[in-house]
């Protein structure tokens, strides 16, 4: 046997002698046989069996030959079917051919005969096999291809949206340096204080942007270590505090003394925390149905979790924007915003196993919460 795995042959004639030859002869060329006497028969035989390969005669009484190929063939086009044909069957197996049998071999059987009507059996079968993985692989080529489709797509887009951001980076930037310059002419150092602030600033958000643009495009896995959940909460507020004192935001933090330690990617975490902070800040900046506004940060550890809160009230956002937030590039807020920061931030809380949840109600105020288990989960980080 080769390795088409033909296993099963179903012998059916409605002499016995002939059947019990045939079943010799082929269990002799290694196959399993099984049998049946009329069509009837066969069809309830096929249905059970499922052989590969069925060798039938053509003339029965009460049904035939011809009548059980097209049932066959219908029931699985796959199945080969060899008629056995006696003197005087020409046109009937001329018929046969005509509904895709595989081959005819003459009574009385010659078993050289009936080796070649099998082995054409078993090549159709051996081919079909071919074509079918070839198509599955052609299939996924096809799949292949469309996904670095949509990735070059993507990156098109990306680029397209970064430069339109750098650009409008670089003309603050001009601006504060021809603050500076002039106020240095001009001996009006208020004029380069100022001129100073906003180059500073801008250059935090380049910063920011290159930042996000290089996560994205190299993914890296996480370099967990245990660190102290107080201590990190800190060092996010040290970061996000002195940007929210110079615009009047009230900050107020509520860190749990006694949190313990996280296994995390302390970098990476950080970054993801302060993108989520930057928005409730930009979100109270944008809201002027408030004097003043407040963000409160709150970490504690629940169960097997660190939770970190950050609740603003700022503009809010409506039920569609809110649907929306995670999606790469998604950005309500023009020029000043690439749409990579909470994109950014779920795929990192996502590589620690982590989630975050978001209510928001407009000129309300947001509250995102921030779920990291304390140890890695089970199944590994790639989750994202
Ligand atoms: N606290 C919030 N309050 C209101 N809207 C928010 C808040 N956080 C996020 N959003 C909305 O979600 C959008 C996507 O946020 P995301 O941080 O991904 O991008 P971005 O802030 O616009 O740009 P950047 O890439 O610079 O972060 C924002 O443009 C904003 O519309
Ligand atoms: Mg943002």
């Amino acid at each position: 046997m080769d390795d088409t795995q033909v296993e099963t042959i179903l012998i059916v004639d409605d002499e016995p002698d002939i059947r019990e030859v045939l079943a010799i002869s082929l269990q002799d060329m290694g196959y399993r046989t099984v049998e049946a006497e009329n069509a009837a028969q066969a069809f309830t035989v096929f249905q059970k069996e499922d052989p590969q390969i069925v060798v039938t005669d053509i003339k029965m009484p009460g049904g035939d030959g011809i009548e059980l190929l097209r049932k066959i063939k219908h029931e699985n086009p796959e199945t080969e079917v060899v008629m056995i044909t006696g003197h005087g069957d020409m046109n009937l197996a001329i018929r046969s051919l005509k509904y895709e049998a595989t081959d005819f071999i003459t009574k009385p059987i010659n078993v050289d005969a009936l080796e070649i009507a099998l082995r054409r059996a078993r090549e159709k079968i051996a081919m079909r096999r071919k074509l079918q993985d070839y198509t599955r692989s052609l299939e996924q080529l096809v799949k292949e291809k469309t996904e670095l489709q949509d990735h070059l797509a993507s990156l098109g887009l990306m680029i397209g949206s970064i430069s339109h951001g750098m650009k409008g980076l670089l003309t603050s930037l001009d601006g504060g340096l021809y603050l500076v310059s002039s106020g240095l002419e001009k001996k009006d150092m208020n004029r380069v204080e100022q001129g100073c602030r906003a180059a500073g600033e801008t250059a935090g958000r380049i910063r920011k942007m290159v930042l996000d643009i290089l996560y994205y495009a190299k993914e890296r896995t996480l370099n967990r270590r245990d660190v102290a959940a107080t201590a990190f909460a800190e060092d996010v507020a040290r970061v996000i505090r002195p940007g929210l004192d110079g615009y009047g935001i009230r900050f107020d933090c509520r860190f749990d003394k006694n949190a313990g330690t996280f296994s995390v990617d302390a970098d990476y975490l950080h970054a993801a925390l302060v993108n989520i902070l930057e928005n409730a800040a930009d979100a109270c900046l944008k809201d002027r149905g408030r004097p003043t506004h407040r963000i409160i940060f709150s970490m504690t550890a629940r169960g097997d979790e660190i939770v970190f809160t950050i609740d603003d009230d700022g503009i809010g956002m409506d039920r569609d924007t809110c649907d929306r937030i995670f999606a790469l590039f998604y950005s309500t807020k023009e020029r000043k915003g690439t749409g990579l920061g909470l994109f950014i931030a779920n795929r990192i809380v996502g590589q620690h196993g982590g989630t975050i949840a978001v209510s928001s109600k407009p000129g309300e105020g947001s509250a995102f919460t921030v779920s990291i288990p304390k140890t890695p989960p089970e199944n590994g980080e790639t989750g994202h």
